[in-house]
């Protein structure tokens, strides 16, 4: 594939992989992007995954034909990019890696048997390597979402070689949106370091970006301002749609029946967007993307062991670990002697900023009362304001 005159791509398709990141559910494979730029010296920008080596050198020789590459630069260290360096290495062995401090530190704790002497090039932030008409200038990005993680600018053709910055889930082979599936990877995998990602944007802005190559997922060439936005919004824990997210756990049903009735009161209301995940079944990613997305939650649980049902847990700690905030929560807890879910899961939420907390909580004591019934018509009233 051609990006830009001189820009190829040589990534693969991964449709073997079970659990991305051994967490994460992939319906449509996933993408590991590489890239060579041909010019006076020839560079190529990252590895991929273990599994696809001869894939890939078969694709860097298509492209190079008897050339050898100059360089190979790292921007992350991260396996499913950087398996293959030791590879890369004894088939072009006159080939200069070029990498920052960092990454070159963690390269030698992964392939401690690799000789570097002599084959690296360090940089620094800011500095550049001239390939020819093409000059390259590596921007540190520390947290996004590695310590070593640097973006690269070709300052001729006017692309971002991104990292996994602008990655989604997904193979190219695949046509599908790219919102949700980029905002599970970026809430999920890079979620945490918002500040992180907004230092980076603001970097970028300053830059004449027409081209985004990632290190997953599409190129990106056109309606760069939708994708920039998309991450400003996440990186800034901004809500991003209006609508309420009913995320619950049940054992015998009665919790689940209690959520059912506030949808469909949500509904009768003309709440803009309501969506439902049941946590031990429903994919975990996806709710805790959803989350992020709107601005409204409501967490119903049942009481287990005097404390919440393992998969709530599980989902809060998701939420907080990647800074949840600016959101509005509205809680529902179940019990047949002493419910106290609904206290378990606010104190979860103590350290996060500015949560605002519906009037209306309600307790069931096993199954749904008449009570029960209107103050979930006054919760769905509250959510609908
Ligand atoms: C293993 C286990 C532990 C439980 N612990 C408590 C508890 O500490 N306090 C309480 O009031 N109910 C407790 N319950 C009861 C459930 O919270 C209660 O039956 C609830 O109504 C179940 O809601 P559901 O129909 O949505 O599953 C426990 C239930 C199970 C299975």
């Amino acid at each position: 594939m051609q990006i830009t005159n001189d820009i190829l791509y040589v990534g693969v398709n991964d449709h073997k992989v079970d659990l991305f990141e051994g967490q994460y559910v992939v319906p449509n494979g996933m993408a590991y992007n590489s890239y060579v730029i041909r010019d006076e010296k020839t560079a190529v920008m990252d590895t991929v995954d273990a599994g696809f080596t001869k894939e890939w050198l078969d694709n860097i020789a298509a492209v190079l034909g008897d050339a050898k590459p100059d360089y190979l630069v790292v921007q992350h260290m991260e396996p499913d990019h950087a398996a293959n360096i030791e590879n890369f290495m004894k088939v072009y062995p006159e080939t200069t890696i070029v990498a920052n401090t960092k990454t070159f530190g963690m390269m030698k704790n992964f392939f401690r048997d690799m000789d570097l002497e002599g084959r690296t090039l360090e940089v620094g932030n800011g500095e550049s390597l001239t390939l020819g008409k093409h000059v390259l200038t590596f921007v540190f990005a520390p947290m996004v979402h590695w310590p070593e993680v640097m973006v690269t600018y070709d300052s001729t053709d006017k692309v971002l070689f991104s990292a996994d910055g602008f990655g989604k889930f997904g193979a190219l082979d695949v046509e599908e949106d790219w919102d949700c599936e980029a905002r599970r990877y970026y809430i999920g995998i890079v979620g945490k370091y918002g500040p992180q990602v907004q230092k980076l944007l603001k970097a970028a802005a300053t830059l004449d970006i027409q081209i985004i190559c990632p290190l997953h997922g599409p190129v990106l060439t056109e309606n760069l301002g939708h994708y920039l936005e998309k991450y400003d919004i996440w990186s800034s824990y901004k809500v991003e749609s209006e609508g309420v997210v009913i995320a619950y756990s049940s054992v015998y049903g009665n919790t689940k029946k209690a959520v059912e009735v506030l949808a469909q009161k949500l509904e009768e209301k003309g709440c803009p967007k309501v969506t439902v995940f049941d946590l031990a079944r429903d994919d975990m990613a996806e709710a805790v993307a959803d989350a992020f997305r709107y601005g409204k939650l409501v967490l119903a649980s049942v009481t287990y062991n005097a404390d919440i049902f393992p998969f709530m847990k599980f989902y809060i700690d998701h939420l907080t670990e990647r800074n949840y905030q600016n959101r509005t929560i509205g809680l529902i807890e179940n019990g047949s002697w002493a419910p106290n879910a609904a206290k378990v899961m606010a104190s979860k939420f103590e350290k996060s900023k500015n949560i605002t907390w519906l009037d209306t909580t309600v307790k069931i004591m096993s199954s749904l009362s008449d009570e029960n019934i209107e103050e979930l018509d006054k919760m769905a009233e509250e959510l609908c304001k």
